[in-house]
């Protein structure tokens, strides 16, 4: 089988969910037998369809355009079985790029007008390869691709036609060392679901509910929390986020709430081992807060209030601990100084910057 991928996310690799998600699902076509190619519209030239039908009048089946989806890409998409659609989710349905290189399809048609039950269609003029849409977003809800999987329904709905919808919200958390296990899992669905694909022209329900998985008990909660912290750091700092995520930085937690989020996030349990301790936080000033934080087996638990008994106690302003949590402060300065303070084991305390990484 010729397996013929286009990836439309202008994204690099290192931060594409996009390409993340179809290099996983390629591998997984290739071990089960397939030729498969995988391109990147950003590195390629796709003029847009200028409407002028030469493809259907003066030269039947061949685009007036000299760039590479001539040249290159629509041979590919004509010669392959079947064409994976890898898009990113804007604006609700596929980005400008992948829409352009569809539009760029047209000499698969012919001109004529024919009419099927209630739809007037034009015929094709070559057999359409099969299509597998595959998408990501940023919002936590599997609604977002409603719209896109409409179109793709109705587009490519045929018998054989649209033979797999991959869609995967919540997606730019997937590489978030908090998250790596369930993402592993995602991965790993998406690498199975390219093996159906090749080997029975389908996805299994089992696969298609590891690949949109809940990555966390509220991904709402989480965008609320720490998303949103996330961007006022950005704007504050005049970061974007990828330059932020190069510099090592982390949000500034604004509420108790998102701290405690933060702190999950930025748990790092090869680090923590054998680790059992309760880390308990007391905020002073103007509507102080406490919270918690249990650490047993290589897992954290984030509770508000005050624990029975904790191994260590830090009692601080809570700002002046967000600016020590994002490198404006050192910390071991801030202690000797007085601005803080600490009841209990001060190995733990010592061990803070190990246990939870940006
Ligand atoms: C212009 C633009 C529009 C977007 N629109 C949506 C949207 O409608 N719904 C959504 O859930 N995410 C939306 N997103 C978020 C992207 O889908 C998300 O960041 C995705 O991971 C990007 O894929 P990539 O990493 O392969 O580029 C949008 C992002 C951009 C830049």
């Amino acid at each position: 089988m010729k397996i013929f991928a286009v990836n439309s996310s202008a994204r690099g690799a290192a931060q594409s969910k996009t390409k993340l998600l179809l290099d996983h699902l390629a591998a997984g076509m290739k071990e089960a037998g397939a030729d498969v190619e995988v391109v990147d519209l950003k590195d390629k030239k796709v003029n847009t369809c200028i409407g002028c039908f030469t493809c259907w009048t003066k030269t039947p089946g061949t685009c007036v355009h000299k760039d590479d989806m001539s040249s290159e890409l629509f041979p590919k998409f004509m010669g392959a079985d079947l064409v994976v659609l890898a898009t990113p989710l804007f604006h609700y349905t596929m980005n400008a790029e992948l829409k352009k290189f569809i539009e760029r399809t047209l000499p698969i048609i012919q001109p004529f007008f024919a009419v099927s039950g209630a739809e007037t269609y034009h015929p094709l003029r070559h057999p359409h390869p099969g299509v597998v849409m595959l998408s990501v977003a940023g919002f936590p809800e599997i609604s977002v691709f409603d719209q896109l999987s409409s179109w793709a329904n109705f587009i490519y709905g045929r018998p054989g036609g649209l033979v797999a919808e991959i869609y995967r919200p919540f997606a730019e958390a997937l590489l978030l060392p908090a998250f790596r296990k369930k993402a592993q899992d995602v991965f790993d669905a998406v690498r199975q679901a390219g093996k159906e694909i090749v080997q029975s022209w389908k996805v299994s329900p089992e696969t298609m509910s590891r690949i949109t998985q809940d990555l966390t008990e509220d991904s709402r909660a989480f965008l609320l929390g720490v998303g949103n912290c996330m961007w006022k750091t950005c704007i504050s700092e005049g970061l974007t986020p990828k330059e932020m995520a190069e510099a090592g930085k982390i949000p500034r937690a604004d509420s108790v709430e998102s701290f405690m989020s933060m702190m999950e996030l930025g748990f790092n349990p090869d680090k923590a081992g054998k680790l059992r301790a309760v880390m308990q936080f007391t905020f002073t000033g103007d509507g102080g807060q406490s919270c918690y934080f249990e650490i047993a087996d290589g897992a954290i638990k984030a509770k508000k209030g005050t624990a029975e008994k904790p191994d260590l106690t830090i009692s601080t302003p809570f700002e002046l601990w967000m600016d020590i949590m994002t490198g404006k402060q050192d910390g071991q300065q801030m202690f000797m100084q007085g601005k803080y303070t600490f009841k209990g084991e001060m190995d733990l305390l010592m061990r803070m910057k190990d246990l939870f990484t940006a």
